[in-house]
């Protein structure tokens, strides 16, 4: 994935503002796997949304929630203060660190860098998808195993961007995790144990490089 230039805030939006009218449909910016979605800020057909709240529909782990949400909602606030899917962490809150990483139609974003009105129509997955019913995903095992984490909170940003990372690269080698992963910051420095959680998930799930 390469890595394009970020558009310029326009005079008068300041640069918070920007990043949070960041939308779903552009071109894409990011490090390794994670991206978020260049777009200037726009009304939904020309249309001015807002700022009072409008109804807002998402489908979250398959499941669908009809909210009242004003548009300047981020989709991580969202998910957590409306929803109470806490999987993703709020940290940096600037499309910086990963911790709040999300699918959205398979691919990892910045849940804080998205507007969750944008989000509609949209497959959103969180990190809670990927246990229940007495089963965890091979990723979250592979993290336990190889001790992927201290603190954790990074840790659901980086399972799922694990998971949009096998899905486009199966096998990856060690130096493509390692570079694939560039969105992602872990404060604690578990990036080997991390690396090797990545490889582990490849080979559980399909065989991965060194099966
Ligand atoms: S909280 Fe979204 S990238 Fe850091
Ligand atoms: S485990 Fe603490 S920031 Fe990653």
């Amino acid at each position: 994935m390469s890595l394009t230039k970020e558009p310029k805030p326009e005079p008068g939006v300041s640069r918070r503002g920007f990043i949070r009218g960041v939308g779903l449909g552009g071109g894409a910016i990011g490090t390794g796997i994670l991206e978020h979605e260049a777009q200037a800020a726009q009304p939904a057909g020309g249309k001015i949304i807002g700022p009072g709240a409008v109804p807002v529909t998402l489908q979250v782990n398959g499941k669908i929630h009809k909210l009242n949400l004003e548009p300047r909602v981020t989709l991580l606030d969202a998910l957590r203060d409306h929803l109470d899917y806490t999987g993703a962490k709020k940290v940096c809150d600037q499309g910086v660190c990963g911790s709040c990483t999300v699918l959205v139609d398979g691919r990892a974003v910045y849940a804080c860098s998205v507007l969750a009105i944008d989000a509609q129509g949209k497959d959103v997955q969180t990190v809670e998808s990927l246990s229940g019913g007495g089963k965890v995903d091979p990723i979250i095992t592979a993290f336990v195993a190889n001790d992927g984490l201290q603190c954790g909170f990074c840790t659901p940003g980086w399972v799922m961007a694990t998971k949009a990372f096998l899905a486009k690269n199966p096998n990856p080698t060690y130096e493509q995790v390692k570079e694939g992963f560039g969105g992602n910051l872990c404060r604690c420095g578990t990036y080997t144990g991390i690396r090797r959680a990545v490889l582990q998930s490849a080979k559980d799930l399909k065989g991965g490089a060194n099966a």
